[in-house]
């Protein structure tokens, strides 16, 4: 893939909310795994988590928890993506709360990218109740829900979403 190709790659992609009744392969689930296993993480360590949700019954009670965004319900697979502290800390103490943060939302990007790189939709859903979110999930209280990725089949609208300019961002040599 080339400069332009990536470029093009990384700007058709788009959050898609609607989703058919089309369901994710199990190999386009471990697709989408195995590219999230080749992220970069803080002294190698991983430390990021994923809960998988095809259940129809579990995605409606988390929709319900991330404030009824209904994709969170519609979606055919939800990839609840989480910081893995304990792994992290083990090595660097304090910092490593910062590097499962990094750690995981670096996961979830590959992820979102994945589905992409074979046509799924998806969207990053961070809007939830993180309480509703551990106890529905039954999560460990070393692990913190980071995002909850929905997947499917969806129509990508065909329209970008503006940004603001580079120039907004960026500042050189100093603030
Ligand atoms: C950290 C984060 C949290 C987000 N939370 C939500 C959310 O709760 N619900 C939602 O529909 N979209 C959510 N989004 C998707 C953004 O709205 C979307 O990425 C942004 O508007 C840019 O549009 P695009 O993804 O189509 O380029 C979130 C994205 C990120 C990265």
């Amino acid at each position: 893939m080339d400069s332009s190709e990536f470029f093009d790659f990384l700007t058709t992609r788009c959050s898609v909310r609607e989703y058919s009744k089309e369901p994710v392969k199990p190999d386009e689930v471990e697709y989408i795994l195995d590219c999230a296993s080749t992220a970069p993480s803080a002294g190698n360590l991983e430390a990021w988590d994923v809960v998988l949700v095809p259940d129809e019954g579990v995605r409606e009670v988390l929709s319900h928890a991330a404030f009824d965004q209904p994709h969170v319900e519609n979606a055919a697979v939800l990839f609840v993506v989480c910081a893995n502290y304990v792994r992290s800390m083990s090595r660097y103490g304090e910092r490593g709360i910062l590097y499962a943060v990094q750690d995981a939302t670096i996961a979830c990007t590959y992820m979102m990218l994945a589905a992409h790189s074979i046509r799924l939709q998806a969207c990053w859903v961070g809007a939830f109740d993180e309480e509703e979110v551990r106890q529905v999930l039954k999560l460990p209280q070393h692990v913190r829900p980071l995002a909850i990725l929905c997947v499917g089949k969806g129509t990508p609208p065909g329209h970008y979403t503006e940004r603001m300019s580079i120039a907004e961002h960026v500042h050189e040599d100093v603030w």
